[in-house]
C-alpha cells in the first residue's frame, strides 16, 4: 500500500493494530538516544477492547521502552522485531521480511512466499499419475469427479478403461453407468451425464474456461471447479481438498473444526493467498502429493521431508497430530442383510433398488433386511413367487459405505420356476447381460465372483 489510507485499510483487512509505546518526549530530530521526558502511551483502552493476540515491537528502542514502561502493566510480554525504518541499515527487505513473517503466527495467516518452496518440491516429488500428462478440461474433470470419494490407486484403472471407451463429451453424454460400475457413489455417474447433457447443450460441446459456468454443472462443486480451472486451464483459483484442509491447519495451528465452513473458507483464503499465479494447477495438485506422502491424515507426519517444515507451527510445538481439529464422529449404522444369488436356468435373478437412498435405482442382488430363520427363508421365497427350488448358505459378507456397514449373509437358490411375473421389481438376466449392461453395486461384489 502506498497512500495513508490504502494502509489503514490494509492494516484493518489483516487485523493489526498499530501504536506508539511513547506518547510525548523530547527529542531531537530522530535520534534515539536524544529522548528525554518520556511521558509513555496507556495501552489498557486497546487491550481491553481487542482481542489483542500478541504485540509486536518495531525496533529496539521500542522494545526497550515498552518493557521499561508497560511490560508490567500489561502483565504481557513483547516480541522484538527489527526497525522498519528506513535507517536502519543492516537489514535489507528480504530480511526484514523473512522477521517479520513471525507476525502471521497470532494473525494464523500462511507466510507469502510458500507456493513457490512447495512447488520447488513438487518439480521432484510430482506422483506421475494418468490424467496429468496431458490435463485436458475433460480429462481433468472426469478424474476429479472419480477422485471425489475414492482412493488414487483404484481410480487409476477406471480412468483407463473410461478413456478407452468415453473419449470425450459427446460419447460421455451418449453413454456411461456400465463404465462406472464398482466404483461407488453412483450419483456421481448420474450427475457426470446430466453435466455432459449442459455441455453438449449450453455450452457448444466445449468444458467451460471459467469458475462460476463450471459451478453450474451438476456434480461439480467448489473442489472440483477449482482444479479443473486451474489444472486444465490455469486459472488461479484454489481446490481446497481434504488434503489442503489437513496441511493448513497445521502449518496455521487451526484450532477451530475443520468441518466448519468457517474454517474452510479461511483456508480457502489462505491457499489463494500463497497461490503461485503462474502455476496454480500444479500447486493445487502438490497439495495434494503432499497430503498424501508427507502431510499425512493418520499417524505421525513425515515432516523432516517437508518443504514447509520451517514456517508449520504444528511442527514447531511437536503438535502435528493435534491438527486437524475434529468433531468426535458418529459410529456407522449396521445393518444385518441376507442376500440371495438365485438362478433359475441359467439366469440370475435382480431386483430394482428404490428411487431414493442408498444405492438408488440400481439393480441389486435381491435381499432382505436381518437374519432369516429357516420358516422366514420359506416365506421370502414365496412373497417373490418362487415355488420350487434348493437353497444352501453361501457365505458372509461386509461392505462399508460411509454411514452404514451392511453384515450380510448370503444364499444360493436354484429355482425351478421364474418368479411371479407380478413382483416388479424383479427381473432375470443371462451372466453375459450381467457383465454387459448391469452397473450391480460394490457390495455384492465377492457373491457376484
Ligand atoms: N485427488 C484428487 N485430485 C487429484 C489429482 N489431480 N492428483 C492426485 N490426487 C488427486
Amino acid at each position: 500500500p502506498e497512500t495513508i489510507e490504502e494502509k489503514r485499510e490494509f492494516l484493518h483487512k489483516n487485523h493489526i493494530a498499530v501504536w506508539d509505546v511513547i506518547h510525548s518526549c523530547d527529542i531531537i530530530g530522530s535520534s534515539d538516544s536524544s529522548i528525554r521526558n518520556v511521558v509513555p502511551n496507556d495501552l489498557s483502552e486497546i487491550l481491553e477492547n481487542a482481542d489483542i493476540k500478541q504485540i509486536f515491537c518495531n525496533g529496539a528502542k521500542s522494545y526497550e521502552y515498552y518493557r521499561k514502561y508497560q511490560e508490567k502493566e500489561t502483565g504481557r510480554k513483547a516480541i522484538k522485531l527489527p526497525s522498519t525504518s528506513p535507517a536502519n541499515a543492516a537489514f535489507s527487505i528480504e530480511k526484514l521480511t523473512r522477521a517479520w513473517k513471525e507476525i502471521c503466527v497470532p494473525l494464523q495467516v500462511a507466510p507469502t512466499g510458500i507456493g513457490e518452496v512447495l512447488l520447488d518440491w513438487y518439480d521432484y516429488n510430482a506422483r506421475i499419475l494418468p490424467w496429468r500428462s496431458e490435463p485436458t478440461p475433460y480429462h481433468v474433470w472426469i478424474s476429479e469427479i472419480m477422485l471425489q470419494q475414492t482412493r488414487v490407486e483404484a481410480v487409476k484403472k477406471y480412468y483407463d478403461r473410461w478413456m478407452e471407451v468415453l473419449p470425450d463429451v459427446k460419447a460421455l453424454s451418449e453413454e456411461l453407468m456400465k463404465l462406472w460400475e464398482g466404483l461407488g457413489y453412483y450419483n456421481r455417474a448420474r450427475n457426470l451425464k446430466v453435466a455432459a447433457l449442459q455441455v453438449m447443450q449450453e455450452f457448444d460441446g466445449e468444458i467451460p474456461a471459467d469458475y462460476s459456468k463450471l459451478l453450474s454443472l451438476k456434480g461439480v462443486g467448489e473442489y472440483t471447479a477449482g482444479a479443473i480451472a486451474s489444472i486444465a486451464f490455469g486459472i488461479p483459483e484454489p481446490a481446497v481438498d481434504g488434503n489442503a484442509l489437513r496441511i493448513f491447519s497445521r502449518i496455521l495451528a487451526e484450532d477451530g473444526e475443520i468441518n466448519k465452513a468457517s474454517v474452510k473458507k479461511k483456508t480457502s483464503q489462505e491457499v489463494r493467498r500463497v497461490l503461485p499465479k503462474e502455476r496454480p494447477g500444479d500447486f493445487n495438485q502438490a497439495l495434494m502429493d503432499l497430503g498424501s506422502s508427507i502431510c499425512i491424515p493418520n499417524g505421525e507426519p513425515f515432516c523432516e521431508n517437508c518443504p514447509w517444515e520451517s514456517i508449520c507451527q504444528a511442527h514447531k510445538y511437536g503438535r502435528e497430530t493435534d491438527f486437524p481439529v475434529k468433531a468426535k464422529k458418529k459410529q456407522r449404522k449396521i445393518e444385518k442383510k441376507a442376500v440371495f444369488l438365485i438362478e433359475v436356468s441359467d439366469k440370475i435373478i435382480l431386483h430394482k433398488r428404490p428411487e431414493k437412498g442408498l444405492l438408488s435405482g440400481l439393480w441389486e442382488l435381491p435381499n432382505v433386511d436381518g437374519e432369516l430363520s429357516a420358516k422366514e427363508l420359506s416365506e421370502q421365497m414365496k412373497k417373490w413367487g418362487i415355488g420350487d427350488y434348493m437353497i444352501e448358505p453361501l457365505g458372509e459378507g461386509k461392505h462399508i459405505f460411509s454411514h452404514v456397514e451392511w453384515h450380510m449373509t448370503c444364499w444360493y437358490v436354484e429355482a425351478a420356476l421364474y418368479p411371479d411375473a407380478d413382483v416388479k421389481e424383479l427381473i432375470w438376466v443371462s451372466r453375459k447381460e450381467l457383465d454387459q449392461d448391469v452397473a450391480l453395486p460394490a457390495a455384492f461384489k465377492t457373491y457376484r465372483k
